[in-house]
């Protein structure tokens, strides 16, 4: 399975942060947000990541990630030249997944749970992530029928339930035929909701409810809010490996570091 790291739009909401720091760098308490959802690929085993961001950004996230020596992976890097959706990234990265299975996450979103169990064992159609929210309308929505998705939309004004369907997305290799046939939403994006609704109207989405917090980052109280969980889990000695960057450039030697 191939990993894609995504951080589509231009944090026009973190403004005048992102003016001066890229998104994906911008602190969540001890470390910048990019690895966070870094880190659940590499749980999940994944060691080819290629990063997708805007021409804007990728000079900083290159700098900063480098060749992914650092981080016991290795990186590629795409750029999305015009904000036009996750679906649209996700399929810049065609050529570099080849054909294998993917598992692609929003460089903003922050997990608690440990997803790489159900990242490891998928095998075909697609696999999400669920989220009980209490404003359900800002999200993708989904609707479960035991561990099987019926139906998801982007954005409803009338969800169906209050189950948010979160920034991580495991598809198998049909995913980029369903993007190329895409056609661009109300917002002239190209949804990653469509994406799974493919799989979704043909029975093959399933999908795991978290149990533990999950943060969209992308805005300065949800930034803040998953600054402040990190932070209690600190103090409360709750670990959770967040790669840390070593000085070393040999993959065999590279450590977790847990904090
Ligand atoms: C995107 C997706 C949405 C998903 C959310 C998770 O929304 O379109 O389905 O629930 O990420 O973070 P956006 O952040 O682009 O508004």
């Amino acid at each position: 399975m191939k990993g894609v790291l995504i951080f589509g739009g231009s944090g026009t909401r973190l403004k005048p942060l992102t003016e001066i720091k890229n998104k994906s760098l911008l602190p969540v308490y001890d470390k910048p947000l990019i690895l966070y959802p870094l880190q659940v690929l590499l749980d999940a085993g994944i060691k080819e990541i290629v990063i997708i961001s805007g021409s804007e950004h990728v000079d900083q996230m290159a700098g900063f990630l480098g060749s992914g020596g650092h981080f016991g992976c290795e990186f590629s890097y795409r750029v999305q030249d015009k904000a036009g959706g996750i679906a649209q990234a996700l399929g810049l990265a065609e050529s570099f997944v080849d054909g294998d299975d993917v598992c692609a996450i929003l460089g903003d979103n922050v997990y608690f749970d440990d997803l790489s169990t159900h990242i490891r064992n998928f095998t075909e159609g697609a696999h999400l992530f669920l989220k009980e929210v209490a404003d359900p309308e800002r999200f993708g929505v989904a609707e479960m029928d035991g561990e099987k998705v019926v139906s998801v939309e982007e954005k409803p004004k009338h969800p169906k339930t209050n189950m948010a369907v979160t920034g991580c997305y495991v598809y198998d290799k049909h995913c980029f035929d369903i993007i190329r046939n895409l056609k661009p939403s109300a917002r002239g994006e190209y949804e990653i909701t469509d994406v799974s609704g493919w799989y979704v109207q043909r029975g093959l989405a399933k999908a795991t409810k978290l149990e533990r917090e999950w943060v969209d980052a992308g805005t300065f109280d949800s930034l803040f809010r998953a600054a402040d969980i990190v932070r209690k889990h600190r103090i409360e000695g709750i670990v959770k490996n967040v790669t840390e960057k070593t000085t070393q450039t040999d993959t065999k030697n590279v450590e977790k570091v847990s904090v």
